[in-house]
């Protein structure tokens, strides 16, 4: 039988396990890549290990989410990166430079590779034939040190891709359209592989749109066959020599099939407050838009910016909305000044703003209270914007632009109606990306040799091996999708501490509960109790790395997000599924213990555990963990049982 593309760079990485789905699997990595806010601890991680260099093929560290350097934390904490990029060996990307996926697509993914990153849109550079996945930041750290990464093997699902997009829709929508269809949980333990000849009509930064926001589908990465036009995207970014041929083998099996023709693809919009939330634009059209943003990993290129600006040159952007362009690199920044885009799109009324993360995690351009927000980003979660109870929408650039452009959203094909010269603008690739790299700094060329440390720069916390008996108060309980900004808001105040756990870990969870963290440290120890879908965004570690500080033991939830998962297992926290029942009985302040003894159940295999509930009944939690997820548990966390293994070489 043949293989699918991500069977065979799985094949070609194997280290160990068998590539049979829900087996877990370890494989090699040749690049990492890890960004400003889980970046610090990935190199304080790194650092607890006693290496000396780091060892993959290539390493590269970005400044991305929290750029603008309100106080000296940030400053800090960019000038221990560069010191760590330089000390270790790995590529530093200067603050500014742009957001990691677009950098990283622009000057280092490449085809047949495998790509671990401390970002859940790690899987962007799918789009270009690379096998990439998001992790959390202690696997980076423990990759970077030479071990693999172990995942659970995914069923492969085709998407095929028939016809070709019509005028002004785009690739935007063609994962909005697969979201309204599968939801943010339609792609949980699955790699989805774009194949067809709609797949082929699409060119990379189209494909990048689509692999990026794979990950609001819960998927653990999405990618495209490479062809003609991954070879020309390369060599318009100088870098030809690195082209592979990729393809699935024509007897390959599939897991599923999900059909898409494009050319029945309208423009849609995903409405506030979840990516999968998904109309056609016609539906919520008139709606009164005060704000609109272009850029992020997901619509922040030279490709997504241009149709805009397109759109918006020789007009005026409606006078009661501000426009804001932020390109997702310098590179597509530098690329719009040169052609005069940046001057025309001025002209126009937009605010061209830094290449940056910012306000797709509530740091700069924050909405307006009671207001409408139209944003090209991929996650409208509520009050990820920086604002509670806010009003985000998601869209292609040009139904942005046309929403700027009337001051309410609107179909652009209608707008098009109204506007007699109004052209549909089409993705179009610069003859070549020549832009500097003067924010890139390479090994070879770094400017430090040992770790430069701040005040703000904290310790590593330890947690003790597991014990037998574990009991404690359950100290919250929370609803169905809580997700990582939940638990861990990346807010710009409260994200200036992601290197000082025992200050960050102050702000566990107060978006849900204002009196958490006081609560857990007075209980001295405890449980999380959720719904559905527990730590579904980003990848955070942060979220497990300060419930684990203050003292939580274990999280009864009904199921779990797939990386979230990972982080509580690498951090020491017992993840333990309860069915609905369950969950429906059990209360805050609840008294929880469980009966067995939980570490000799950990170590021997043990998967239902009796958990009995203030002494009053009883029921069953399940531990789903693999024989390495349960050496870790025993160990305390991942990076103790990491210092042990070195240790013992
Ligand atoms: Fe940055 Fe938002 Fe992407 S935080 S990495 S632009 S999802």
């Amino acid at each position: 039988m043949g293989q699918t593309l991500t069977e065979k760079i799985l094949d070609d990485h194997l280290v160990e396990g068998e590539l049979e789905p829900g087996e877990e699997i370890g494989i090699e990595i040749d690049q990492v890549l890890t960004q400003d806010t889980t970046g610090t601890m990935v190199w304080l991680q790194f650092e607890a290990l006693g290496l000396e260099e780091q060892q993959t093929e290539l390493a590269a560290q970005y400044c991305d989410h929290q750029t603008y350097q309100f106080d000296f934390k940030n400053t800090d904490d960019h000038r221990f990166l560069r010191s760590a990029a330089g000390t270790y060996g790995a590529h530093f990307s200067r603050p500014g430079n742009g957001i990691c996926h677009n950098v990283h697509k622009e000057n280092f993914a490449a085809p047949g590779k495998t790509l671990l990153g401390s970002d859940s849109h790690t899987p962007t550079p799918g789009g270009l034939g690379e096998l990439a996945i998001g992790a959390g930041g202690l696997d980076i750290a423990v990759a970077m040190g030479g071990g693999a990464y172990y995942v659970e093997m995914p069923e492969v699902v085709n998407v095929r891709l028939e016809g070709e997009l019509q005028d002004w829709a785009s690739a935007k929508d063609v994962i909005l359209e697969m979201l309204r269809r599968l939801s943010v949980k339609g792609g949980v333990g699955k790699v989805f592989e774009y194949t067809g000849p709609g797949a082929e009509s699409l060119s990379v930064p189209e494909r990048t749109t689509i692999t990026n926001m794979g990950t609001e589908l819960g998927a653990t990465s999405s990618i495209f066959e490479t062809d003609e036009k991954t070879k020309d995207y390369l060599e318009r970014q100088n870098r030809g020599e690195e082209y592979v041929e990729l393809k699935a083998d024509e007897d390959a099996e599939y897991a599923d099939e999900v059909v898409i023709d494009l050319s029945e693809i309208e423009p849609l919009i995903a409405q506030p407050s979840m990516p999968d939330n998904v109309v056609p634009v016609r539906d919520v059209a008139g709606t009164e838009v005060d704000q609109v943003i272009v850029g992020s990993c997901t619509n922040g290129g030279y490709e997504d910016v241009l149709p805009a600006a397109k759109m918006v040159k020789g007009r005026e952007v409606a006078k009661s909305t501000d426009l804001i362009v932020a390109p997702g690199s310098k590179q597509a920044g530098e690329l719009l000044a040169r052609e005069g885009w940046t001057a025309e799109m001025m002209a126009a009324g937009v605010n061209v703003s830094e290449a940056t993360c910012g306000p797709c995690i509530g740091i700069g351009h924050v909405p307006a209270s009671d207001s409408v927000s139209v944003r090209t980003f991929n996650r409208n979660f509520e009050g990820r914007s920086g604002i509670e109870d806010d009003s985000v929408f998601l869209s292609s650039p040009q139904v942005a632009a046309a929403a700027a452009l009337k001051g309410e959203i609107v179909d652009p094909r209608d707008l098009q109606d109204e506007l007699d010269d109004l052209d549909a603008p089409g993705v179009e690739l610069p003859d070549k990306y020549d832009a500097s790299k003067a924010d890139l700094i390479a090994p070879d060329e770094a400017i430090d040799d040992e770790l430069i440390k701040g005040p703000n720069i904290g310790e590593v916390p330890l947690k003790d091996p597991i014990q037998a008996n574990i009991d404690g108060e359950a100290i919250l309980k929370m609803g169905d999708n809580i997700t990582t900004d939940h638990i861990i808001p990346a807010t710009s105040d409260i994200l200036k501490f992601r290197s000082n756990i025992e200050r960050l870990s102050e702000f566990t969870l107060s978006r849900v509960d204002e009196s958490f963290a006081t609560r857990a440290k007075e209980a001295d120890g405890g449980f999380l109790v959720a719904g559905e879908n527990y730590g579904q965004g980003s990848s955070r570690e942060h979220a497990a790395m300060c419930p684990m500080y203050l003292g939580i033991e274990g999280v009864l939830a009904q199921s779990f997000a797939r990386i979230h998962k990972a982080n509580l297992f690498n951090f020491g926290i017992v993840p333990l599924a309860i069915d609905e029942e369950t969950y429906e009985k059990i209360e805050q302040g609840d008294d929880v213990a469980i009966v067995d003894d939980v570490a000799e159940g950990v170590e021997s295999g043990q998967e239902e555990f009796t958990v009995r509930i203030n002494d009053d009944w009883e029921a069953t939690a399940t531990l789903d963990a693999s024989e390495r997820e349960r050496r870790i548990l025993t160990a305390g966390g991942k990076l103790s049982l990491t210092k042990q293994q070195y240790e013992e070489e």
